[in-house]
């Protein structure tokens, strides 16, 4: 038997740092310009920031008091409030729920982050080719043709996919496995700041070389015609996913801050942070976009295709082209880290066994989940593994995982947590660890008890039932 050392962060910046690079991800540069795109810009950023202030907040701060109050695996503390506030461990069942999210999450994630790494390593080559034929600032993919191409062509090539796919998971696993402080804090450290960096500087670069001024109206006109039941909805889930509500991580990472951290501004930097990186997201992708007239709405091929055709006729495209993908790796880095720690932190207290052992075994077996994702692509992609589920009929394995989490998983969890602290737990255990007062805890606890439930459990039913909506 190993005894388990506590650990934890460095500083409250160090633990800042962390949790938002947990948040911030592929969900922020990849999904929300591709949600706002779809459904109508302006009038969905408004709804997204409602729920990331009611209803998103409240559970980041319900989520790492909980960490923090157990100290320990989401699982375990999840318990430990439970048996604290004297009512049935049934309650903590969040934790659980949370975890299993994040192994899901993370075996499709980086398939996903893996498709990032690909682009690097085109853009370096291209970088480099522009090098040596002495046009270092050319524009990306010179002389290629048949850029949509690329995309099509890695999901169909797998030895492709799966090397990515395992650099990607080997990465994350080596860092979590050298612990929190050497590991996870110092990855954060270094990659959170080049991140801001990067992200600012590809902005003032949109701002200058392409429509910046149709990317603001885009973003910012609310158009309420767009506005539906669904799109609200979906709103509310991408929020959720966005700050990483309702799968474990947050709890995790609260288990290592410092007493003497106030959590609710903490929770509001986190909050703030993920939401400003997200519209920033937008505001440094859509000029470039809009400078050679591609569609808003691509869908999901926003940066996996539309960026790149632009970044070809784009001045200094595959220098910058290089840089965005960079920016997006490591966003991706971060978040994975946090997913596979949620895990590893439970796999440590459960067997008694080290970190490196967990970190090595828990990340090998979502690796392996993670290659029928990747096959899933093409030689799979008959496969249904939840086919008799009507919502899940047409869906392969990556995106029947990936539904079942953001339908389900997720929504449960967030609903389990939101009426266990709104309404079972020990009231004063609770107050404490918020740092709030007066009628900001008042305001807390109303979010908490009243609002957050009803709008979670409406994104689980229109979730699941989707012909409601209709
Ligand atoms: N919030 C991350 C993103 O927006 O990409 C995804 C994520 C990370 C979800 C960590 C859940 C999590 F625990």
């Amino acid at each position: 038997m190993v005894a388990v050392k506590q650990e934890g962060w460095s500083s409250r910046t160090a633990f800042i740092l962390a949790a938002v690079g947990a948040a911030v991800g592929l969900g922020n540069i990849w999904r929300f310009p591709t949600l706002a795109g779809e459904n109508g810009g302006g009038a969905f950023v408004l709804i997204y920031i409602a729920c990331v202030v009611l209803i998103g907040l409240p559970l980041v701060l319900s989520e790492v008091l909980v960490g923090r109050n157990g100290r320990t695996d989401a699982y375990h503390s999840a318990e430990k409030l439970a048996t604290d506030s004297n009512v049935s461990k049934g309650w903590a069942s969040f934790g659980g729920i949370g975890i299993s999210a994040a192994f899901l999450i993370l075996t499709f994630y980086s398939v996903v982050a893996g498709w990032v790494l690909y682009y690097v390593g085109v853009f370096i080559g291209d970088f480099f080719g522009n090098l040596t034929s002495g046009a270092p600032f050319a524009g990306a993919l010179a002389g290629e043709t048949d850029i949509p191409k690329r995309m099509t062509d890695l999901f169909a090539n797998n030895t492709l996919l799966l090397s990515m796919h395992t650099i990607f998971m080997f990465l994350t696993i080596a860092i979590v496995a050298r612990g929190v402080t050497d590991g996870i804090e110092k990855a954060a450290t270094y990659l959170m700041p080049t991140f801001f960096v990067l992200l600012v500087c590809i902005t003032i670069y949109g701002a200058f070389v392409g429509e910046f001024g149709k990317a603001i109206a885009f973003l910012f006109t609310p158009d309420f015609s767009k506005l539906s039941a669904s799109v609200v909805n979906e709103a509310l889930g991408q929020a959720l996913f966005s700050m990483s509500v309702g799968s474990a991580a947050l709890i995790t990472y609260g288990a290592y801050v410092p007493n003497e951290t106030k959590l609710a501004p903490t929770a509001g930097m986190i909050a703030f942070a993920d939401t400003g990186v997200a519209i920033l997201a937008g505001l440094m992708i859509f000029p470039i976009v809009f400078a050679v007239g591609l569609d808003a709405a691509a869908g999901p091929t926003l940066v996996f295709q539309s960026l790149p055709i632009a970044f070809q006729t784009m001045p200094a495209g595959s220098f910058v082209g290089l840089l965005f993908f960079v920016l997006i790796f490591f966003a991706a880095l971060t978040s994975s880290i946090s997913l596979l720690e949620a895990v590893v932190a439970w796999a440590i207290k459960k067997f008694q066994c080290s970190r490196a052992i967990a970190a090595w075994g828990v990340g090998g077996v979502i690796f392996l989940v993670g290659v029928a994702c990747a096959l899933s692509l093409n030689i799979w992609s008959e496969v249904r593994i939840l086919g008799f589920w009507g919502i899940f009929a047409d869906a392969n394995i990556m995106d029947t995982i990936d539904g079942f989490v953001g339908k389900v998983l997720l929504p449960v969890a967030a609903l389990i947590t939101t009426i266990f602290i709104g309404w079972k737990a020990d009231k004063k255990l609770v107050d404490d660890q918020t740092s709030l007062s007066g009628g900001k805890l008042a305001f807390y606890r109303f979010l908490t008890a009243w609002i957050s439930p009803i709008a979670v459990s409406l994104i689980l039913i229109f979730g699941l039932f989707p012909s409601l909506l209709a």
